[in-house]
Formats: structure tokens, C-alpha cells, sequence
């Protein structure tokens, strides 16, 4: 399927034939998307598989004894494994679905953090966490008791790791932070991170949202306790997520959701749990975007990431040296190591208008607070016009976005 695309040189337009919404028009201008930290866009084998479950092979799965359960349930299962190995997990029964990155980390709260934790105990996150990874952890601190202390930022975007250090004590039974920041492209020092809270006995949860589609993720290298990862980001289909935990931790842990399939025996007195991963996924799961994340995983892993990674390290350093040549634009988050992420602010321009802009030369940006609130508070801002780049974008697209920003100031100034 991708084997064309597996030279050393990476063919950027042989990428893009592969995604069919690269060819629309918006307002009377070719599409250029660079949204992707929001959503990437699908390469036809995804959608291919998408409607090839629908039109052949729809059925329950795990259920059935008929042909079509059957053929259901081993490509949803299939897509198990090719999770397990995309994250080198050990053990297929470590790879729960979910609809996505927020139910993967509320289902920690709610099933490990609220039995484990109680009033003295402390939870870590960081001052660059999106809401969903901010929301839970305070709905569990109201329930538990416990406090949650925050690992501060510099104005770098890069967390300040002597503070977090300093957080660091007995008392700390769980540390969950992101990875990469869809907000500033960020990458933390998560190896650090975990090793240390490891040192006090703490569990570690990393928010893979933005990481997995850019940085190689080896679950068992950086020995992480739980990682959360969001398929629609890594050019899968919307709904479907995962979380990787550790065996023995969530063999520990009570179910997240009560009903079908998570249970091995119900009777009005007494109901057991099924085995994992099965526990933790209750009722009929997403069947068809579980299959169809199976392509996009093999559709990365068969072009290869760090072919990806280059590619997008040297869009970012071209958008970066040209963001930064235009007078008024502030760059927010200069961290050292970053994904393909450009967030700016222009003095005296809202973001909103400058997005609007952007979109009537066919450019798709995002603005606003990327559901970073209390980062974009530390950095004293409303919000950010954030460029997020991807495989199958251009330098020439770039240039669009550049043109289509000095008209804009011109306007809005
Ligand atoms: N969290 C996604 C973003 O950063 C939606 O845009």
C-alpha cells in the first residue's frame, strides 16, 4: 500500500495523493490545512476500511458464532495488536479502547486514583496540561481529599524541572502530564519525569495525545504507568482512543463502566469482571473506527516516523525562521525540543480575526486557548494563532500562510 513511500527521500506529493480532502478548495483557494494538532486529515486506506467494515462485515463482535461476527471481531482484535506493537506495550491485554485521550484519563481518575487516593495525598500535574488532563484530577481531589500541585512553565514553554523536583515527596502517589503540548508543540522530559516519581513511589500517567503521531513511543522504555492515545490525531477516525496500563495496575483497579461484555458472571447478588482487557470495555465498543485505526497505524508505521519526524522538524524550523522575519509577530513556546507545533501572538491583532483571515485565503488555522487556559494566563494571553504541521504539508504552504499573513496585519493594523 505505502510502499512507494518508503524511500529515504521522502516524496511529499506522493504523500499527499493519499489524502483525498488535500484537493479541496475553500473560498476559491486550494486548502491549506494546518489544523493537525486539532485533527489530521485521513488517508483513503482509513476510509477505505471504514466503508469496507460497513459494506462487508458489520457485526457485534465478541458475540457472534456467524461468519461476519466473526471476521468482526478478529479485525477489531487485530487492531489490538498493531496498537501493542506501534507503543511496544508487552502484553496485548495492557491496550484498553476508548472514545479518545479524555475518556482514557477519566478512566484513571475514576477507577484508580479515586480507590488509591485519600485526604493528604498529592497529585502532580503541569502548568501546559490541556483541560481533560486538568478537570479530572480536580473532580478526583474534591472526591479524595488529595491536593494537586502544578509543575510551573518558563517562558520558554519548557516546565521548570527543579520546581518539579521540589514537588516531588512521599506524599505524591500520581504525576500526569503531557507528553507534547498541542498548545506550544512542547516536548517534556518525560523519562525524567517518570524515573523520579518512580524514586517516591509515585505512579505516572502521560498524556500521549500530540506525541504518539510524531515521537516514537516505547511504553516499556520510558516505563510508564499509563499512556493515553488519541486516533483521529494520528490520521485514525474520530471516537476511538487508548489506554495503555500497566497489567498489574489494572488488573488492581475496580471496572470503569458496568455492563455487557465487562463482566464474566451476573447475578443479583454477585457479578464478577471479565478478564482484561475486556473489563474496562463495556457494551457494543466502536467497531468500525477500532478497524479502520488499524490503517492509519500501518499507514504511519509504513512510511516509518522518523522519516515523518524530519520531514515535519524541517517544516517547523522554515515556518519558525519565517514567522519570526515578520515585525509584531511573538513567537509562544521557543522550547528546545518541539513537535511540529507554531503558536504566535501579533501585537495588537486578535486571534480570531487573524484565523478568519487565514481561512479566506484557504488557509485553516486554529485560535483561541486550545483548551490551555491556565497556560495561556501564564504566558498573559487570550489565546494564540497556532499552525500545526503534518506529513503531507508543504514549505510552499507555509509561504501561502506567510503571504496570507501580511495582508492580514495590513487590514487589521
Ligand atoms: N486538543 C485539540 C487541539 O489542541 C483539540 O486543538
Amino acid at each position: 500500500m505505502v510502499e512507494t513511500l518508503t524511500h529515504t527521500t521522502f516524496d511529499v506529493q506522493a504523500i499527499r495523493q493519499h489524502f483525498p480532502v488535500l484537493n479541496r478548495v475553500v473560498k476559491g483557494k486550494p486548502l491549506v490545512y494546518f489544523d493537525n494538532a486539532a485533527t489530521t486529515q485521513k488517508p483513503q486506506v482509513v476510509i477505505d476500511a471504514l466503508t469496507d467494515y460497513y459494506k462487508n462485515y458489520n457485526a457485534n463482535i465478541h458475540r457472534g458464532i456467524h461468519s461476519l461476527a466473526e471476521e468482526a471481531t478478529a479485525a477489531y482484535e487485530a487492531t489490538r495488536d498493531t496498537v501493542q506493537q506501534f507503543i511496544n506495550a508487552k502484553q496485548r491485554e495492557e491496550i484498553i479502547f476508548t472514545r479518545g485521550v479524555t475518556e482514557s484519563i477519566n478512566l484513571v481518575a475514576y477507577t484508580w486514583a479515586r480507590t488509591n487516593l485519600k485526604a493528604g495525598d498529592e497529585i502532580i500535574i503541569s502548568g501546559m496540561e490541556h483541560h481533560s488532563n486538568i478537570v479530572p484530577w480536580q473532580l478526583i481531589a474534591e472526591i479524595t481529599g488529595a491536593k494537586l500541585n502544578v509543575i510551573p512553565v518558563n517562558d520558554n514553554g519548557e516546565l521548570i524541572m527543579e520546581e518539579f523536583h521540589k514537588l516531588l515527596n512521599e506524599k505524591v502517589k500520581l504525576v500526569s502530564v503531557v507528553h507534547a503540548s498541542n498548545s506550544l508543540g512542547t516536548i517534556n522530559p518525560v523519562k525524567e519525569i517518570i524515573d523520579a516519581a518512580h524514586k517516591v513511589g509515585a505512579i505516572v500517567m502521560l498524556d500521549g495525545a500530540q506525541s504518539t503521531v510524531h515521537l516514537d513511543i516505547d511504553v516499556q522504555q520510558l516505563d510508564c504507568d499509563f499512556f493515553a492515545i488519541s486516533s483521529h490525531k494520528v490520521y485514525g477516525p474520530t471516537g476511538i482512543g487508548v489506554l495503555y496500563g500497566k497489567r498489574a495496575l489494572l488488573e488492581a483497579m475496580p471496572p470503569f463502566m458496568g455492563g455487557g461484555e465487562m463482566i464474566k458472571d451476573v447475578t443479583f447478588e454477585k457479578t464478577t469482571w471479565n478478564d482484561l482487557p475486556y473489563k474496562f470495555e463495556a457494551g457494543t465498543p466502536n467497531i468500525a473506527d477500532t478497524v479502520a485505526l488499524k490503517a492509519a497505524l500501518d499507514f504511519v508505521s509504513g512510511i516509518g516516523k522518523s522519516t515523518i519526524r524530519k520531514y515535519e522538524d524541517e517544516l517547523l524550523r522554515y515556518a519558525t525562521e519565517q514567522l519570526q522575519s515578520i515585525d509584531g509577530i511573538r513567537l509562544v513556546g521557543t522550547a528546545k525540543h518541539k513537535v511540529s507545533v507554531a503558536s504566535y501572538v501579533v501585537e495588537g491583532v486578535h486571534p480570531q480575526d487573524l484565523g478568519i483571515l487565514l481561512d479566506n485565503q484557504g488557509v485553516a488555522v486554529r485560535t483561541g486557548h486550545h483548551c490551555t487556559q491556565p497556560l495561556m494566563n501564564r504566558f498573559g494571553i487570550p489565546g494564540t494563532t497556532r499552525a500545526s504541521f503534518a506529513m503531507y504539508n508543504t514549505k510552499e504552504e507555509i509561504d501561502v500562510m506567510i503571504a496570507g499573513l501580511h495582508k492580514a496585519i495590513k487590514l487589521l493594523r
